[in-house]
C-alpha cells in the first residue's frame, strides 16, 4: 500500500493549486497571504521560496507588498469580501522590522474591511523573538503567532540544521505571552535525523508542557533541492522509513489525546477553548487562515512565490526577490507567473481531497455532490478496514489521517486529478 504521511506538502494550498467552480464565497472565509522570503539561515530540509542574506533588500521588499497589496485589492472590484484572517508566512517574517509589519496590516485594514474577529497570524522561527519583537508584534495587530519549534531535542535541532535551541522555543512562548499574544502554534517534525523514540516522546511533552493553543506535527520530508535532498541523493542519508513515520504518528495522536488536544486535520490539533466558538464542529483554536485553504475560500497571495485563489482562478507570483521588486515597486504589476483554471471534475477532485482533511469530513449529500456514494463499496471497505469513521458521515479515522492520499485515491474517480505539480511558498 503506497502510503502518503502527513507533511507541510499535504497542506492545502500546498498539496493543489487549481482554481475550482465550488462558490468559494459560501464557505464566508476569506484570506490574506503575504510571503517574506528571508531567513537567518537555510535548515536542511527547507525547500520553501526564502533566501539568506539580501538585508538590503528586505525594506524595499516591506514597501511592495503594501504596492501589491493594493494592486491586488484593485482587482477584487467594488465588493471585496470582508477579511476573515491574514497570514504573514515564510521565510521569517519577523526578520522584518516591526513597523514594516505594522504598515502592511495597517495599509490591509486601509484596503479592506476586516471581520471583527478577523485572525491575524505571523509565522517566526524562534530565534528572532525577543521581547522588544514580540511586543512589535501585538503593536502591529497581530493576534496568534506560528513558531518553527520542530524539536526539543538539541541534537535533533542541530542535524536540521535550525538556527536554535530547545530552550529557545520555551523564551519566545514566554515573550509572546507577555506581550499578550496567546494565540500560538508550534510546528513539530516527526522522522528527523538524530531523533529516536524518546527523543520525540520528550519533544512532545515539551510541546505540551508550553501549553499553545494549537500544535502541528508534519513528517519530515526529503525535497530534492535541500542538503537533505542531496545527502540521500549521495547515499549518505536514508529517506525516513514509513513505519517509523507511521509509529512517531501514533504517538503524536495518543500523547495530544491524552493532553486535550483535538486532532482536528492531517497534521493539525488545537484546543476547543471556549467549546462552541464559531469553527464548530471543529474545535475553536483551529486556524481560520488554513480552514480557508481546506474549505477552498478565497484569498489574495502578496510576495515573491506567493499563490491565491481569487475569482474562481489560482494565480502564482514568480519566486525571485530582485524580479518581484522590479515589477512591483518600478512598473506597478503583479509578477503574476501562472495562472490556473480546472475543469469541474478536477475542481471535485481537489475539494474531496481538501474535505477529507479536516475531521468532520463530509456529510452523505456532499459526498455524493463530488463523486463518492456514501453507501457504495469503496466506503463500505474503508470503513471495514478503519481508515473511514463508522457513522453517516464520509470522514477519516486518525489511521485514515495518516494514509490520506490512499484514501482520496480510493474514492475519487479516476480521470479527475489536477496535473500541475505542488508549489513551494504557501502557508504552512
Ligand atoms: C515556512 S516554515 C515556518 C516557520 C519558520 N520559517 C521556521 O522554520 O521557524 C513552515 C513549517 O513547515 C515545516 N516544514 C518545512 N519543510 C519541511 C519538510 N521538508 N518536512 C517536514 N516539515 C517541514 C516546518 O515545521 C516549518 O516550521
Ligand atoms: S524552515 Fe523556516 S527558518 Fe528554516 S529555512 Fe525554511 S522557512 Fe527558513
Amino acid at each position: 500500500m503506497t502510503t502518503v504521511a502527513p507533511s507541510p506538502r499535504g497542506t492545502p494550498g500546498l498539496a493543489v493549486r487549481s482554481a475550482h467552480r465550488h462558490d468559494p464565497e459560501a464557505t464566508g472565509l476569506f484570506g490574506v497571504y503575504a510571503h517574506v522570503p528571508f531567513c537567518l539561515s537555510r535548515c536542511h530540509y527547507c525547500d520553501f521560496v526564502t533566501y539568506t542574506g539580501m538585508e538590503g533588500l528586505r525594506r524595499p521588499y516591506a514597501a511592495a507588498l503594501l504596492a501589491e497589496a493594493e494592486l491586488a485589492v484593485a482587482a477584487l472590484g467594488a465588493r471585496p469580501p470582508t477579511v476573515t484572517s491574514v497570514f504573514v508566512g515564510g521565510g521569517t517574517p519577523t526578520l522584518l522590522p516591526a513597523g514594516d509589519l505594522g504598515r502592511l496590516l495597517g495599509r490591509l485594514r486601509g484596503l479592506l474591511d476586516f471581520a471583527a474577529d478577523a485572525e491575524v497570524t505571523v509565522e517566526a522561527n524562534p530565534e528572532t523573538v525577543d521581547q522588544q519583537v514580540a511586543d512589535g508584534l501585538a503593536a502591529a495587530g497581530v493576534t496568534r503567532v506560528s513558531l518553527g519549534a520542530q524539536s526539543f531535542d538539541d541534537r535533533v535541532l542541530a542535524a536540521l540544521g535550525r538556527a536554535h535551541g530547545a530552550a529557545r522555543v520555551g523564551q519566545a512562548v514566554a515573550s509572546l505571552r507577555r506581550a499578550g499574544i496567546d494565540a500560538l502554534n508550534l510546528d513539530l517534525i516527526f522522522g528527523c535525523p538524530e531523533e529516536d523514540e524518546a527523543s520525540w516522546a520528550d519533544s512532545l511533552a515539551a510541546a505540551v508542557a508550553l501549553a499553545p493553543a494549537h500544535l502541528s506535527a508534519y513528517a519530515l520530508t526529503v525535497e530534492p533541492a535541500t542538503r537533505f535532498g542531496r545527502m540521500v541523493a549521495a547515499g549518505r542519508m536514508a529517506e525516513p522509513d514509513e513505519d517509523l513515520l507511521a509509529d512517531r504518528y501514533e504517538a503524536a495522536c495518543a500523547v495530544l489525546a491524552a493532553a486535550g488536544w483535538h486532532h482536528y486535520e492531517v497534521s493539525n490539533w488545537a484546543r476547543d477553548d471556549p467549546p462552541g466558538h464559531g469553527l464548530a464542529p471543529l474545535p475553536a483554536r483551529a486556524s481560520r487562515h488554513n480552514l480557508t485553504y481546506w474549505r477552498r475560500g478565497p484569498y489574495l497571495g502578496l510576495g515573491a512565490g506567493a499563490h491565491e485563489f481569487s475569482g474562481g482562478a489560482r494565480r502564482w507570483n514568480g519566486p525571485g526577490v530582485p524580479a518581484y521588486l522590479a515589477a512591483v515597486a518600478a512598473a506597478g504589476r503583479r509578477p503574476t507567473a501562472g495562472e490556473e483554471h480546472l475543469t469541474g471534475e478536477q475542481a471535485a477532485f481537489e475539494l474531496l481531497a481538501l474535505r477529507l482533511r479536516t475531521a468532520d469530513g463530509l456529510d452523505p449529500a456532499e459526498a455524493e455532490r463530488l463523486g463518492v456514494d456514501p453507501h457504495g463499496a469503496a466506503v463500505a471497505e474503508l470503513r471495514e478496514a478503519g481508515l473511514l469513521a463508522a457513522g453517516p458521515r464520509v470522514a477519516l479515522t486518525e489511521r485514515g489521517m495518516f494514509l490520506h492520499g490512499e484514501v482520496v485515491t480510493r474514492l475519487a474517480p479516476s480521470p479527475a486529478r489536477p496535473t500541475r505539480p505542488t508549489p513551494d511558498a504557501l502557508p504552512a
